[in-house]
């Protein structure tokens, strides 16, 4: 189905066409808040008028904040007759929500990054900002300064969106990439990315993958024109890959990425997950590194397209939270008010194939003894559940453990066949541990 993005109507134009500039009241001046005070300051046909913080006596970057402006309430912000976009930049869940709620209510335009606010209360909230005759725009909250957003609602519009891939967290793609690059395990390369400011002192959304699921919801849903919400998003993180993983991977001429997926099937399913991957090395995706995320779109009209830059960070973030503020400012200042599109407010939830209903091939990394008919033994596993192998290697003997590590590749082949197939292995006598089950991508 295509998705019903190309015309931006014009429903209500209450806001008089002469009014400048559009006054702003932000919510939060963190890193991005602080980021968007400075490119904002290049445009006079804005100007922030009110921003809420949690500490007042916070020392902070920029000098030369107005008296009067900082408060410690945001509804204060938002209750402000003069304000007309509340440019929401706190994170979090129930209180974002909550404020952008009120705004909307009481008739102000938003724009926010927060992706899991959008990837949650999307719908209700694009419904009740259509109700009241506003917008609300929310591109920073995928892939930070990609702009991914209003491409897939307009320049893309006139597509069939085959597929999706994203590597849409930096933290984890940061992790992997030094993994690969310097051969670290996994709590190495995770430490590391924690002193570089590359990953939270709680890392969990990061890299158990709910982060990716929550971008990945969103984009599915703007793609496939349906509400795909993140808890029906598959999803495993990139904790259980060691070393050997990324070894074997190159051997085999592949990259390991956290890939976010959103494939379009018969029926009107949608295929919507986020687990690490096998890229084959000489696709765009292989080659995106360190904390920087890329998003691959195939559409039955344009081929394939890669968006790929910074997914987070300052001004990057910054740069697509003032586009936002700059269009809408734009159809505010031409006497326009609500822009229909722009949001993925369809009614019921779009249907997501279940896991063991999809197709992939396989890497599998197992540990068994090593001893002749040990790999008749794997093979008869996976014949014996419709799983037809590509490639087996066995590579490198322990001999204190008297066991060896084998590699098996699979062809495309169901994902409930495989499950069974490990099982199997798994209740062999030979078979002493399945180390680690990836997905290979294939474009
Ligand atoms: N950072 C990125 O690169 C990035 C990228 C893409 C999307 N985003 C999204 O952008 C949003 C903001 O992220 P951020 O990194 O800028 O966060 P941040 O640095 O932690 O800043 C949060 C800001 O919100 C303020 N705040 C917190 N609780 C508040 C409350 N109860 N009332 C009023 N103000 C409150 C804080 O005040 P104080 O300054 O007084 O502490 C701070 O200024 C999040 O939704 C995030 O997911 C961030």
């Amino acid at each position: 189905m295509m998705p019903d993005t190309t015309t931006l109507e014009t429903k209500n134009a209450s806001l008089s066409s002469h009014k400048s500039p559009i006054t702003i009241g932000l919510l939060g001046l963190g890193t991005v808040g602080t980021g968007v005070y400075k490119l904002l300051a290049r445009f006079p046909q804005t100007a922030i008028s009110k921003i809420a913080v949690k500490n007042l006596d916070k020392q902070r970057s920029l000098s030369q904040i107005p008296p009067n402006t900082l408060t410690a309430h945001a509804e204060d912000v938002i209750k402000d007759p003069n304000i007309d976009i509340i440019v929401e930049l706190i994170g979090g869940k129930e209180y974002p929500y909550q404020l952008i709620r009120q705004a909307l209510e009481s008739g102000k335009h938003v724009v926010t990054a927060n992706k899991v606010v959008i990837a949650h209360y999307g719908p209700e909230l694009f419904a009740l900002a259509a109700e009241k005759g506003v917008n609300l725009f929310f591109e920073a909250a995928v892939a930070g300064g990609i702009p991914i957003v209003l491409p897939l609602k307009t320049s893309l519009a006139g597509n069939q969106i085959q597929q999706i891939a994203g590597i849409l967290n930096g933290t984890t793609n940061y992790i992997l990439t030094r993994m690969e690059q310097a051969g670290l395990d996994f709590q190495a390369a995770l430490k590391e990315a924690q002193a570089k400011g590359f990953a939270e002192a709680d890392p969990t959304a990061d890299i158990e993958g709910h982060d990716a699921a929550c971008k990945i919801s969103i984009l599915g849903s703007i793609a496939y024109n349906a509400y795909l919400p993140q808890p029906a998003v598959y999803t495993e993180g990139i904790s259980n890959i060691g070393a050997a993983d990324i070894e074997m991977a190159r051997t085999f001429g592949y990259t390991i990425k956290l890939i976010a997926l959103a494939k379009g099937c018969e029926n009107n399913a949608v295929d919507l997950r986020v687990h690490p991957m096998l890229v084959p090395s000489e696709h765009p995706l292989a080659k995106v590194a360190y904390e920087n995320n890329a998003i691959w779109v195939q559409g039955d009209a344009v081929g394939d397209v890669m968006f790929y830059g910074k997914g987070a960070g300052e001004l990057p973030t910054a740069s697509a939270v003032v586009g936002d503020i700059l269009f809408m400012t734009q159809a505010l200042q031409s006497g326009q008010s609500y822009l229909a599109g722009m949001d993925f407010s369809l009614p019921g939830q779009g249907s997501i194939r279940p896991i063991a209903d999809t197709t992939n091939a396989y890497y599998i990394r197992l540990e068994a003894e090593d001893q002749p008919g040990v790999l008749g033994h794997l093979g008869q596993a996976c014949g014996d559940h419709n799983v037809s192998l590509d490639a087996i290697m066995q590579k490198g003997t322990h001999p204190e453990t008297k066991t060896a590590t084998i590699v098996l590749l699979t062809h495309e082949v169901q994902e409930a066949d495989l499950q069974a197939a490990l099982k199997t292995m798994q209740a062999q006598s030979s078979t002493k541990r399945i180390h680690t089950v990836l997905r290979v991508f294939q474009p």
